[in-house]
């Protein structure tokens, strides 16, 4: 039985494999000394062995790239022995890379130095391989190095503007199904006379009333909702003094009156234009029924499909220009679709609590004038299947609030406006728009009221407009 191997013959195995020998030629030149290797155990030897790895890695440059900045190279040889040497033969740029540091290692390798004198025959081996007991020394040079880009590149991107490619497109809007009203209230059109002048000081606020037209003009309505209190009719009332001022003032606020509906007509031609009763429009018919009843419903013989002789639409010529009358405040009331309901109101609160209290009751939201203020609230109602908002809502008034209309006091803060809404069947949105000094910013647009005053008096020269 033949010796296990030996240090010695682990390596001879190394060495002989070292200078290019097959494993046929080991094997016999062991089994020649008496060994019992296999030839898988001698490869096992050389496998395992350092010096195989360093083998690997003789002639073939081994590259690490950390990130994109650093970078190792490094390459075992003996022919490669300089730093210079392997920049050149791993073609390093050093325009773009610069030598960090670098190590150097050197190794010896040998092997024995044999004769061998073989033949095979039917895949075996026969003959000798003869060592002389010396072994063939050879220098391997290991060179590493550690690079580093000269100017590195970034590691978090740098930060570069958005261009946004996608094109937002407009969702189809089915216009058609959405009509616009334009609502106004409280113009409370009338008069107060300078006794002395005779001149008329008007309660309606022009301007404002201008800026309306205006906003009319530019949002072409479907409809048109006057709230009320169109005429302030102050000495139809018997329920304040009637000062000598105020009295036979009914007839030049009819003629401005009609002259502003005209006006609307004009620049709304196609529009549906109603107009509700107010308190003060009421005035009319409340002083027929208590005073003079004998005028109540009296319409002249070729007028009998017209509205009563002694009453608002009538004697505002309502019919002339095609507008809605809607009596009987403070019941009457009108609809823009099924949730939202028009009227002139009877509810007055102090400031800010009136479209509360509004609310607080309605079951569907509400529109309504008569507090000449701006108010707005909204309460949401949890039904079975659906939540529902209900909202109150005031566009405020068109007259004077500096004073000069009866009944205000001085700290009444009223305030103008006007509203467009906007509304299908099921959906509605307000949108206020304000008026002060008679100007109005709205949907991007200044709208700068003028004082009509030269054509009202152009329209009705016999009577001293102020
Ligand atoms: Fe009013
Ligand atoms: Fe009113």
């Amino acid at each position: 039985m033949g010796k296990r191997l030996s240090k010695s013959d682990r390596q001879f195995i190394i060495s002989a494999k070292l200078a290019g020998h097959a494993w046929s030629d080991i094997e016999a030149a062991l089994v020649e000394n008496g060994c019992t290797a296999g030839r898988e155990t001698i490869r096992g030897v050389w496998r395992s062995s350092d010096e195989k790895k360093l083998n690997d890695s003789i002639d073939r440059i081994q590259e690490k790239q950390d990130g994109e900045n650093r970078r190792e190279v490094s390459m075992a040889s003996s022919r490669i022995t300089t730093v210079e040497d392997l920049v050149q033969f791993a073609q390093v740029d050093l325009t773009t890379w610069y030598i960090e540091r670098h190590e150097i290692n050197k190794w010896e390798v040998g092997a024995k130095s044999v004769e061998r004198d073989l033949t095979y025959v039917d895949g075996r081996a026969t003959g000798t391989i003869r060592s002389d007991g010396g072994l063939r020394v050879a220098p391997l040079i290991q060179i590493k190095l550690w690079l580093r880009r000269i100017k590195p590149v970034p590691v978090f991107p740098t930060i570069q503007p958005v261009f946004c490619t996608e094109n937002f497109e407009m969702p189809e809007v089915v216009r058609e199904a959405v009509q616009r009203s334009v609502i106004l209230a409280d113009p409370h059109i009338g008069f107060t006379r300078d006794l002395r002048t005779a001149e008329l000081e008007p309660f309606h606020d022009r301007r404002a009333m201008d800026v309306a037209l205006q906003v009319i003009q530019y949002v072409s309505p479907t409809r048109i909702d006057i709230l009320g209190d169109f005429l302030d009719l102050a000495d139809w009332s018997d329920k304040f003094t009637r000062l000598p001022e105020f009295v036979q003032l009914t007839q030049p606020a009819v003629l401005e009156g009609y002259w502003w509906l005209r006006q609307i007509r004009k620049v709304a031609p196609n529009a549906v234009i109603t107009l509700y009763e107010g308190n003060h429009d009421e005035r009319m018919r409340r002083a027929v029924l208590n005073n003079m009843r004998q005028a109540y419903e009296l319409r002249a013989a070729d007028e009998m499909d017209l509205p009563p002789a002694l009453s608002v639409p009538k004697l505002l010529a309502l019919h002339e220009l095609g507008i809605r009358w809607i009596g009987n405040y403070p019941d009457g009331e009108d609809w823009l679709n099924g949730n939202v309901r028009l009227l002139h109101g009877n509810t007055a609160q102090v400031p800010g609590n009136t479209a509360k209290a509004v609310v607080s009751k309605a079951d569907t939201t509400e529109i309504f004038g008569h507090i000449h203020r701006t108010e707005w609230c909204s309460r949401t109602q949890h039904l079975r299947d659906r939540i529902e908002v209900i909202e109150g809502f005031c566009p405020g008034c068109l007259c004077r609030i500096d004073g000069v209309v009866p009944g205000v006091k001085e700290k009444q803060q009223w305030g103008q406006g006007i509203a467009v809404v906007d509304y299908t069947e099921d959906r509605h949105n307000i949108a206020p728009v304000l008026i002060s000094d008679g100007r109005a910013l709205w949907d991007g647009m200044l709208f700068e009221g003028e004082d009509r005053t030269a054509d009202v008096q152009q329209a009705y020269p016999d009577w001293n407009w102020g």
